[in-house]
């Protein structure tokens, strides 16, 4: 049976069309039962239309406090029965209640922890690196706890930054990067193949 995968993504979507990708390539054992966006003009809730998967927006607005929000969005994913949930340019902190603990999963495009935390997404991450005159960048796959981009890492791999790269070059490769690492940290999961031992993750 593949896993049944919920998807919480803000923006594009690019990182939830390659697990849709993958799955369809059958090389990811998942089922992607439902994808939550936190505005309803996310074009990542478009693509999951389009193929067909449960989609709903959960604004922040629309509701008092962070915990509110938080169990809102905890709400929806339990009624799909999600074993896993990956974030997917969620921009978003949420609240890990115990039963999803070591359950979330998140990729940021950086060598974690550099480069990472609040306001860290997407060019700002790359102009960060390229601004600080970094050698190498990267991408982290890691488990999601209560900070922003700082839970148990469960992949990593680095990209060189190049002289002439601008924010959007150096982006494009780390993006390859996260296509290959995200699919493969969850399909490990998938296999019941990571163990996570305090900020240690262990692939069995
Ligand atoms: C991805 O590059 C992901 O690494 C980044 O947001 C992008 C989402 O793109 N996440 C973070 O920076 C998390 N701190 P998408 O909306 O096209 O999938």
């Amino acid at each position: 049976m593949p896993i049944r995968l919920a998807v919480l993504l803000s923006g594009s979507g690019t990182t939830l069309q390659n697990l849709i990708d993958k799955q369809a390539q059958q090389e990811l054992d998942v089922e992607i039962i439902c994808v939550i966006g936190s505005r309803p003009d996310a074009y990542g809730l478009e693509r999951a239309r389009k193929h067909g998967i449960p989609e709903c927006a959960l604004c922040r607005r629309d509701y008092d406090t962070g915990q509110a929000y938080s169990e809102a969005i905890w709400r929806e994913i339990r009624a799909h029965q999600a074993d896993l949930v990956a974030l997917a340019g969620f921009m978003l902190l949420l609240e890990v209640p115990p039963d999803y603990k070591d359950r979330i999963m998140n990729v940021h495009p950086a060598l974690i922890p550099a480069f990472c935390g609040h306001k860290m997404y997407g060019h700002h991450v790359h102009q960060a690196v390229l601004d600080y005159g970094a050698r190498i960048s990267g991408a982290t796959v890691h488990f999601v706890d209560e900070m922003y981009d700082h839970g148990p890492i469960i992949l990593q791999d680095s990209v060189p930054v190049l002289q002439e790269d601008t924010a959007d070059t150096l982006a494009e490769r780390v993006q390859a990067l996260e296509r290959k690492l995200y699919p493969q940290a969850i399909q490990l999961f998938a296999e019941g193949r990571l163990c996570v031992e305090g900020r240690k993750v262990r692939i069995l």
